[in-house]
């Protein structure tokens, strides 16, 4: 396999995490150049992948003028910026990882789908959830037809309130008019992509959905609540305080410390509290400016008369992903943090059914201590893993696919949201593309 050279834009976590494939595998891959408009960030990129100072870029114009040559570009900066620069990468004839979401409009991704057509540019999305050991194992099973077709899928996202409090109640991805990405955009985007992709037997038509913030409301904060915890007469007794959850517990503190540029490891305590002082993250979870909901229902029709439920609830005490498909002769039951299910296969004899645990835990190669590949269960390494296949041209698996078939769980993000403000059925059958 010949050794692969990226471009890293938007030198942030996610294309970090992607990146770093090339410091476990420098013989598969090399980061020649980085691209971040903040010039702290491209430089931290630069100094983590050893790339000179000409190849380090605070605008992604100027790489673009200065021509260099490399296989693929990691696209990842943030949602409201993914149009912009995909259609400037794709418009140089770069190929691309692409994070999620690809974008939050459906004219902008037929615009993006459209343009890497004429460009002959290759997108892989990513996807993650995909690669992981556990979904690429239930679509193996599915394809192969053992269990018949697709007849229903009932998946299930729980957000542990740690992990929504941090990302979608006070983090980035709390307010659309910002970040452009609604919940079900930025978190299920990856489901409502298995239900397409596990289905892709067939394509979705008709979607419907649901969905509220209840919760995390200015009316449910105590009385006397401040907008800021530390001067909050509640902080002592409040689950949500900031103090707690941002500095003691620390959860996600490449979130947090975000506005801080410095690294991690060189803020101090002092700095930290003061930060909590004018930040959202020091704010009350009942009184930021969340503008989306924190919890949502889909239902999707498939053309082939299949169904399909999603349900994401942010705020649970657990953080779980669970799948139940029904096929015509047996069943795929389980949560993605067992890394295993249940196969259920119909026994015409005995008018029953047998029953199988495939337990990935005891066949997939991943080493558990090894923090650089256990994100996503796995599915970040193994994305970049299946990426140098793709990217030089070899056989991959079945989780790699052409921006085609990588689009229609955003199109039912699309409907489910237009559905959810008009109170409408949405027929998605002609805004198909490909
Ligand atoms: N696949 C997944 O499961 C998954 C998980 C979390 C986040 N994400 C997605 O990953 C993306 C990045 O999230 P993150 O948490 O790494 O964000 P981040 O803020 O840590 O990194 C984004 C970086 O992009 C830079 N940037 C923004 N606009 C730019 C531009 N026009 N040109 C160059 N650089 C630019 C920012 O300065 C920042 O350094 C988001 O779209 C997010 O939704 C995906």
């Amino acid at each position: 396999m010949k050794k692969l050279k990226a471009v890293l834009l938007g030198a942030g976590n996610r294309g970090t995490i992607y990146c770093d494939y090339a410091l476990r595998k420098p013989e598969e891959l090399e980061i020649i150049a980085v691209i971040d408009t903040n010039g702290f960030r491209a430089a931290e990129g630069a100094k983590r992948y050893n790339i000179p100072k000409e190849k380090c870029f605070t605008s992604l114009d100027d790489f673009i003028a200065a021509n260099i040559e490399c296989d693929f570009v990691v696209n990842g900066t943030t949602d409201r910026y993914h149009y912009e620069t995909a259609m400037k990468v794709i418009g140089a004839g770069y190929n691309m990882i692409l994070e999620k979401p690809i974008t939050s409009s459906k004219q902008e991704l037929m615009n993006i789908v459209n343009l890497a057509k004429e460009k002959n540019v290759k997108i892989l999305v990513c996807h993650v959830l995909r690669y992981t050991p556990f979904y690429h194992s239930i679509k193996e099973i599915i394809d192969s037809g053992k269990i018949g077709k697709i007849m229903n899928m009932q998946l299930n996202e729980h957000v542990w309130y740690g992990h929504f409090v941090n990302s979608y109640v006070r983090g980035k991805s709390r307010n659309q008019a910002y970040s452009t990405s609604g919940l079900l955009i930025a978190k299920c985007c990856h489901d409502t992509d298995l239900i397409c992709w596990l289905n892709n037997a067939s394509a979705p038509s008709k979607v419907s959905s649901f969905g509220v913030k209840s919760f995390f409301t200015k009316e449910n904060a105590p009385k006397g609540a401040t907008q800021y915890c530390y001067e909050c007469p509640h902080k002592q007794s409040c689950m949500f305080n900031a103090y707690k959850f941002e500095i003691e517990k620390d959860f996600i503190p490449f979130y947090t410390w975000h506005g801080i540029d410095k690294p991690l490891n060189e803020i101090t305590l002092e700095e930290k509290a003061e930060y909590l002082k004018h930040n959202v993250y020091g704010q009350c979870v009942f009184q930021t400016d969340m503008d989306i909901v924190d919890k949502q229902t889909v239902s999707v029709q498939f053309e082939n008369g299949s169904l399909a439920t999603l349900n994401v609830v942010g705020g649970t005490s657990k953080a779980g992903r669970h799948i139940h498909i029904i096929c015509e002769y047996g069943e795929i039951v389980g949560y993605i943090e067992d890394n295993k299910y249940k196969l259920r296969v119909f026994d015409k004899d005995e008018i029953t059914y047998h029953e199988e645990e495939i337990d990935l835990n005891e066949i997939n190669d991943i080493d558990k201590d090894d923090n650089s590949v256990i994100g996503h269960y796995g599915g970040d390494h193994y994305l970049m893993q299946e990426a140098m296949k793709y990217f030089n041209g070899l056989s991959h698996s079945v989780c790699v696919t052409d921006i085609n078939d990588s689009i229609h769980g955003h199109l039912v993000c699309y409907a489910a949201e237009e559905s959810r403000l008009n109170s409408i059925i949405v027929d998605i059958k002609d805004d198909l593309i490909g």
